[in-house]
C-alpha cells in the first residue's frame, strides 16, 4: 500500500481509489529503476540537501531538506486552473477546454504525452556517472537536483497515462521504465537522448540546451486544449528554469575559470597545460549540443504538427503574443535545399509550426550565448562564442542529408569527415575533459581547478556548505 501522503500531491490522489491502484504497481519498479538506472554510488550512504515539490505555491515547491536519493518524495502537482479557460488557437478556438481526451485525438495525446516522458528518466541515465567526477559538493547536489526533478517529471507523465489513458497508459507507463539511453536493443525514442553525458561540460551543455528544448516543449503543451496536459507542463517549467540555471551558469563558470588561467598560461600559452577548458574545445560543445537539440523539434515541414496545431493539441510558445490564432491564410518562409541549391520558399504556417517553435529555441539560446560572452569581453577577451548555422550537423529535417561548416556553406562528404573534428568534440578532447574531471571534488568548499566557485550557495547558504553529506 503507498500513502497518499507518501506522494505529495495536489490531485486528490487519496479520493482517486483507481490511480492509487495504478500507481501502487508502477511505483516499486520506479523506484527499482531509479536505483538501477540513477545516480550511480549515491544511493544508500548519502544525504543530499534538495527541494521537493510538496505544494503549487511559491513556499511548498521551494522546501528544501537533506534526503537520501531514493526516499525523495516525488509528488504530482497540477499548477492551479484558470477559471473558464478557452481553446486558445486551432480549429477549436473558443470552446472549452478538455477535461478528458476526447476519442478522435486519443492516439495523436498519447504520442505527444509519451515522447515528452521518454526523454524524462533517459536524462537522469545520460547522466548517471557523472557524480563520480564532480567539480564540487555544490555541483553535485545540482546534478542530482536535477536529476530528482527530471523522475518528478516522468511521475507528471505517467500521472496523465495512468489517470486518461486506461490499459493502454499503463502499458505506456511500463514502457517508459523499460526502454533506456543509448541501449542499442531499446533505445530512447529520441536521439538526443542515447547520446552518452560523460564528463562535465557535456552536463552543462545539456542542461543549457537540451533541457531548454525541453522548456520549448512544455511551452507549447501548456498552450494545450486538454486542460490536465496544460496544468501538469505549467508546474514543469518552474522547475525547468532552474535546469537551465545549471546549465548557463556552469558554463560561465568555466568560462570565469578559463579566462583567469590564460592570463596565467600568459595569453598565448596553451590553458590546457595550466588545466583549463580552452574555449575552441566549448564552442564545440556548443556546436554539438545545440544541434542535437535543433533536431528535437522535429521536422521544418511537419503535417503532424499542423495537425497537432489544428487541433488544439499543442499550441505555440507564448500562444497569447500572436494576433492570429487560427492561423489558416498565413505561410513561413523557410530555407530549403533544392537539388543542391539553397532557396526560399513559402509553406502553409501550419505545417511550420516546428520550425516556428525552433526559432523562439534559437533566440532563446542566442539571448544566453550573449551572456557568455560578457564574461569574455569582461576579462578583456577578443574571442566570442557563437550559435553554429541551424543547418550545422543535423540529424533531423531536410538538411540531415546534407553537411554544412558552422557558418551554414555547404561542405563535399568528404570536406565534412576531413574537418568535423574542427566543429566537432573529438575522441582527444572528451580524453582531456575526463583527464581533468578523473579526481572528484568532496570536499566542502573546495572545487576543481578548470571551473570557479559560483558566487552565491543555494537557498542563502553558504558556497562552502556541505551540500551532499555522507551518513556516519
Ligand atoms: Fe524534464
Ligand atoms: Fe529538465
Amino acid at each position: 500500500m503507498i500513502s497518499a501522503e507518501k506522494i505529495p500531491n495536489n490531485v486528490g490522489l487519496s479520493s482517486n481509489k483507481r490511480l492509487q491502484r495504478a500507481l501502487e504497481h508502477w511505483q516499486p519498479a520506479y523506484i527499482q529503476w531509479w536505483k538501477d538506472m540513477g545516480p550511480q554510488g549515491f544511493q544508500d550512504y548519502h544525504q543530499v540537501y534538495v527541494r521537493t515539490a510538496v505544494s503549487v505555491d511559491a513556499a511548498g515547491w521551494a522546501h528544501f531538506e537533506y534526503v537520501r536519493l531514493p526516499e525523495y518524495r516525488w509528488g504530482i502537482f497540477l499548477a492551479d486552473p484558470v477559471h473558464d479557460r478557452r481553446i486558445g488557437f486551432g480549429d477549436f478556438m473558443g470552446q472549452p477546454v478538455w477535461q478528458e481526451v476526447p476519442g478522435e485525438f486519443r492516439n495523436q495525446l498519447r504520442r505527444l504525452i509519451v515522447t515528452q516522458g521518454d526523454t524524462e528518466p533517459a536524462s537522469v541515465e545520460q547522466q548517471r556517472w557523472l557524480g563520480q567526477r564532480c567539480p564540487s559538493l555544490y555541483d553535485l547536489r545540482n546534478l542530482f537536483q536535477v536529476n530528482v526533478e527530471e523522475g518528478r517529471h516522468l511521475w507528471a507523465m505517467v500521472y496523465l497515462l495512468h489517470s486518461y489513458f486506461g490499459r493502454d497508459g499503463r502499458d505506456e507507463a511500463e514502457e517508459l521504465l523499460a526502454r533506456q539511453s543509448g541501449n542499442r536493443d531499446k533505445p530512447r525514442i529520441l536521439d538526443a537522448f542515447n547520446e552518452p553525458i560523460d564528463n562535465w561540460l557535456d552536463f552543462f551543455m545539456f542542461t543549457m540546451f537540451t533541457d531548454r528544448d525541453g522548456k520549448s516543449q512544455l511551452l507549447s503543451l501548456s498552450e494545450s486544449s486538454l486542460d490536465p496536459l496544460s496544468r501538469t507542463t505549467r508546474f514543469m517549467l518552474t522547475e525547468e528554469a532552474h535546469h537551465m540555471f545549471v546549465g548557463e551558469t556552469g558554463v560561465a563558470r568555466i568560462l570565469e575559470r578559463t579566462c583567469q588561467l590564460t592570463r596565467t598560461a600568459g595569453f598565448s600559452g596553451d590553458v590546457r597545460k595550466v588545466g583549463g577548458i580552452d574555449l575552441p574545445t566549448i564552442q564545440k560543445f556548443i556546436n554539438l549540443w545545440f544541434s542535437l537539440s535543433l533536431d528535437l523539434h522535429g521536422n521544418e515541414i511537419s503535417t503532424n504538427a499542423a495537425s497537432y496545431f489544428a487541433n488544439g493539441l499543442k499550441g505555440r510558445a507564448y500562444e497569447d503574443k500572436w494576433d492570429d490564432h487560427r492561423v489558416t491564410e498565413t505561410t513561413y518562409e523557410l530555407e530549403v535545399s533544392q537539388e543542391g541549391k539553397l532557396e526560399r520558399r513559402h509553406i502553409p504556417m501550419r505545417t511550420a509550426m516546428n520550425e516556428v517553435l525552433r526559432d523562439w529555441y534559437v533566440s532563446d539560446c542566442q539571448a544566453g550565448v550573449t551572456r557568455w560572452n560578457r564574461i569574455l569581453e569582461r576579462h578583456g577577451f577578443s574571442d566570442r562564442l557563437r550559435l553554429p548555422d541551424r543547418k550545422f550537423n543535423r540529424g533531423i529535417g531536410m538538411f540531415s542529408s546534407l553537411h554544412f561548416d558552422p557558418d551554414g556553406h555547404p561542405l563535399s562528404d568528404e570536406q565534412w569527415a576531413r574537418r568535423k573534428d574542427e566543429w566537432l568534440p573529438s575522441p582527444h578532447d572528451r580524453d582531456y575533459l575526463l583527464s581533468i574531471m578523473n579526481e572528484p571534488v568532496y570536499e566542502a568548499g573546495k572545487f576543481a581547478n578548470y571551473i570557479a566557485p559560483p558566487p552565491r550557495g543555494i537557498k542563502g547558504l553558504p558556497v562552502h556548505f556541505e551540500y551532499v553529506r555522507t551518513e556516519a
